[in-house]
């Protein structure tokens, strides 16, 4: 029983992915499933939708590959974070819908934490700050909101978890509540210090404590399924956060390694080894995905609008038919003319935390074509990395190490050639794309892997990892930070209008 199987909940789909003990990708399976908009800012899941999609690509990966659930060595877990489900232990029936992490109704409870002074509190205890992006105060919404809820609550009636726990009672049959410390970083109630739920913090968003699930480590025994969803018993061995796990998967194990995940948004992570760091450069601080052991930590930033601004080019403007023919318009031209685009269609993220920004596109001509204009779109996702590595890079010198010296890249988007040398441009550092790119459900591979002593250990791994191409800048210094400085006034501009 060599291979392995992840289960990758997403935020617009759910995969499943059968790898190797070489980290090869056998068959994967893919499902979306309906978004759910009930007001402008809100964003749901149906949680029966995310469970049966999961499993049916479950299924049907396994089923690609050829092989019977006997054959696989451990399951790993890995899923979109902060997405907040509660339900009913008796029933397995959730009493709402899942609140998306997107979802932004809980603004005003994290105004009113702010307001009262906590934030200082939050940050030293969590690495976060107070924002509607995390489970506690989407949480609080449902108990204070949904008619019944926190009654039957306060009787010990009913279970919180992330997406990860929603997948582990359903795969084992109401067996398991439980999560794991790269989730549980996520939901603003976990103290990372002290790898538990956090007194205080529940007490503040008023949240039972009877609600929260166990957690564990990234790589430890988080239950069985249940033979009849896979045809026979199987261990799930490994969980972690999506991007926590991608970081795992790009094999980033020891402080100053980084990834970045160009999907709809970018997420960039920086691993700090056994340091709990606080940004001073609007970063957040999150538990990294681990096998048991002394808490490991990570800096991250995120970019809201990453690919998504491709998507924008081809539903909004009409520019292209396709996503995959934005490289060859871009390329079109030389350069973008002088067009910056800044993409901040929902504010913009880290480092800027900008919510009321909106877009703009700069330095218009006669000469402008719509080929300018999608060079400069894909150039506005690398101008967000490298502003968040610059960022990470502060943030590691003022600890007293040293900056990023190598950026590993996957997602969606690193298959755009031109987008990562631009990268690698604009950062002065190699942007190395892995010969795996799926580092996200690789890494909830890995995690289960380690558990169930497929692996030996971390270095194992790192052995593992290797490079499909590397992106070396060829950018003088000076020309980038011109670029660069062109960007940060567009960005200026965007957030005083
Ligand atoms: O924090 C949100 C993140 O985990 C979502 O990732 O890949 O599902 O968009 P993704």
């Amino acid at each position: 029983m060599t291979y392995l199987l992840a289960l990758d909940q997403g935020t617009s789909s759910s995969r499943s992915i059968v790898f190797d003990r070489d980290g090869h990708v056998v068959a994967m399976a893919q499902r979306e499933f309906r978004q759910i908009y009930p007001q402008p800012g809100w964003v749901e899941h149906d949680p029966r939708g995310l469970w049966t999609t999961q499993l049916e690509t479950a299924r049907e990966a396994l089923a690609q590959a050829g092989l019977k659930a006997s054959d696989i060595r451990a399951v790993g877990i890995t899923n979109q974070r902060e997405t907040t489900l509660l339900w009913n232990r008796r029933t397995g029936a959730p009493v709402y819908n899942a609140i998306v992490w997107q979802d932004r109704r809980a603004e005003a409870a994290c105004a009113e934490l702010r307001e009262r002074g906590l934030s200082d509190t939050v940050l030293q205890k969590t690495g976060l700050r107070i924002d509607a992006y995390f489970s506690g105060t989407k949480l609080q919404w449902m108990l204070d909101h949904v008619p019944g809820a926190r009654a039957q609550a306060e009787r010990g009636e009913l279970a919180f978890g992330t997406v990860d726990s929603w997948l582990i009672w359903q795969l084992t049959g109401g067996a398991r509540h439980v999560t794991d410390i790269s989730n549980a970083s996520r939901t603003m109630l976990f103290n990372v210090h002290s790898q538990r739920w956090d007194d205080e913090l529940l007490a503040l968003l008023d949240i039972p404590p009877s609600l929260m699930p166990e957690t564990l480590p990234s790589s430890a025994h988080f239950g069985d399924i249940q033979a009849e969803w896979l045809g026979s018993p199987l261990a799930i061995g490994g969980v972690a956060g999506d991007q926590q796990s991608a970081l795992f998967g790009q094999a980033c194990f020891s402080a100053g390694m980084a990834k970045n995940t160009y999907g709809t948004g970018c997420f960039m992570l920086m691993h700090t080894g056994e340091r709990f760091q606080t940004s001073q450069n609007g970063l957040i601080t999150t538990a990294a995905a681990q096998p048991p052991g002394p808490q490991q930590y990570a800096l991250e930033g995120s970019v809201f609008i990453g690919g998504a601004v491709v998507q924008w080019l081809r539903d909004g403007l009409r520019a292209i038919e396709s996503s995959s023919e934005v490289q060859a318009l871009a390329e079109s031209v030389p350069d973008a003319g002088g067009v910056v685009l800044v993409p901040a269609f929902t504010g913009l993220g880290a480092p800027y935390w900008q919510a009321d920004a909106r877009g703009s596109i700069n330095g218009l001509t006669r000469g402008t074509t719509m080929a300018h204009i999608a060079r400069a779109a894909l150039e506005s996702i690398a101008f967000q990395s490298a502003a968040l590595l610059d960022a990470m890079s502060r943030d590691a010198i003022a600890a007293g190490g040293v900056p990023v010296s190598e950026l590993r890249v996957d997602g969606g988007a690193c298959v755009n050639d031109l987008l990562m040398q631009f990268q690698a441009d604009l950062l002065g550092i190699p942007v190395v794309r892995p010969a795996v790119i799926e580092t996200t459900a690789l890494g909830a591979a890995y995690l289960a892997g380690l558990h169930s002593g497929l692996y030996a250990g971390l270095d194992e791994l790192s052995r593992q990892w290797r490079a499909e191409r590397t992106f070396h800048p060829t950018l003088s210094r000076e020309r980038a930070a011109e670029k660069m400085a062109q960007w940060e006034h567009a960005v200026r501009m965007t957030t005083a209008a």
